[in-house]
């Protein structure tokens, strides 16, 4: 079976977009392969100093996993730091990799250019040493990325090529995959931009866990505009056409068919602000049950580190033997 690893870092609350737009696909891939979900909470050291906080989000990024639907009995989901095997294999893959390739990283220079003047610390420049060692630790085939996140996935090839050369056959080499489709959210505020975290202000954005009544009126003051058919075109009606994309994303009929059925902007408006309500609450109960027995969220976290590690330490082992360290 083929073996599939997706990671995710835990930063700051989960929304709408990353819901439909990522985490519900987890859940509905969770049978077509041998999944390994991480929450990456080391790679989160590298934007996070104040004490506590990554732990916090991690819980509750946890919580949003088994929520929203992966089954720790049939997907793996563990968290990373619980795993030491990645920080003991990230210094070999350090130790593979070059100071040009890692230069020539994308997400390295906007990063340290966005921080230009600030505190860098050498873990932005390290970081996809650590990601290398995420995906070869699980000999995962695949890993479902975004185009941001190609060029990491690739630099984990040549890595691990270059380290099966070196010490012979010892890695999987993997590829990365489009992950299957999902629906692609915008801001309820501003249309042309991805719901994101980064957004000036939160109206255009609807948190997995927001109060119903808050979600409804978010979506009743999204921005539209000012014709008054409805019509599925996202270059000319952005507004429009990602209601129906989201109402399409919770109902199932497509966005055209939905498109057809209304004639004004109100009541598309308060029929999706009502299915979002409807589809995320299940998920909202769930997750309260889940956060309020954190000894529960502990166990099924265990139960992924133990499945997680079986792995991890067999790859570290062979990784180890290949170099030739000294046995302890
Ligand atoms: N760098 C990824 C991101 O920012 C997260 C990540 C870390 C990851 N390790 C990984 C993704 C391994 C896939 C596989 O989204």
């Amino acid at each position: 079976m083929t073996r599939v690893l997706s990671c995710i870092q835990p930063t700051g609350d989960v929304h709408l977009g990353n819901y439909l737009g990522a985490l519900r696909n987890w859940t509905l891939g969770q049978h077509d392969a041998d999944a390994f979900h991480g929450i990456v909470d080391l790679h989160s050291l590298t934007a996070i100093e104040a004490p506590g906080i990554i732990g916090e989000n991690t819980i509750k990024l946890a919580a949003t996993l088994f929520a929203t639907g992966l089954d720790p009995d049939v997907a793996t989901v563990f968290v990373q730091s619980h795993i030491f095997e990645h920080s003991q294999l990230c210094w070999v893959m350090e130790c593979t990799v070059s100071f040009g390739e890692l230069s020539r990283m994308v997400q390295f220079k906007d990063k340290s250019a966005k921080r230009e003047g600030e505190f860098i610390p050498a873990g932005l420049f390290t970081y996809p040493a650590l990601q290398a060692a995420d995906i070869v630790l699980y000999d995962a085939d695949e890993v479902p990325v975004g185009d941001d996140q190609r060029q990491h996935v690739e630099i984990t090839r040549d890595i691990a090529v270059r380290f099966n050369h070196r010490f012979g056959e010892t890695f999987v080499i993997p590829k990365a995959v489009t992950p299957r489709a999902g629906a692609r959210v915008m801001d309820l505020q501003e249309p042309t931009s991805k719901m994101s975290k980064s957004s000036a202000g939160d109206a255009g954005l609807v948190y997995l866990y927001e109060d119903p009544a808050a979600i409804v009126k978010k979506f009743k003051r999204a921005v539209t505009d000012s014709e008054s058919e409805v019509r599925y075109d996202r270059e000319a009606k952005p507004g429009i056409s990602n209601l129906l994309d989201i109402l399409s994303a919770c109902t199932g009929d497509s966005a055209e068919t939905l498109a057809d059925k209304y004639s004004q902007y109100g009541p598309l408006k308060s029929d999706t602000g009502e299915a979002v309500v409807e589809m995320l609450r299940p998920i909202q109960a769930r997750y309260a049950e889940l956060i309020a027995d954190k000894a529960e969220l502990a166990n099924l976290l265990r139960q992924g580190a133990a499945k997680a590690r079986v792995v991890a330490s067999a790859t570290l082992e062979r990784a180890y033997n290949a170099i030739g360290f000294l046995p302890a």
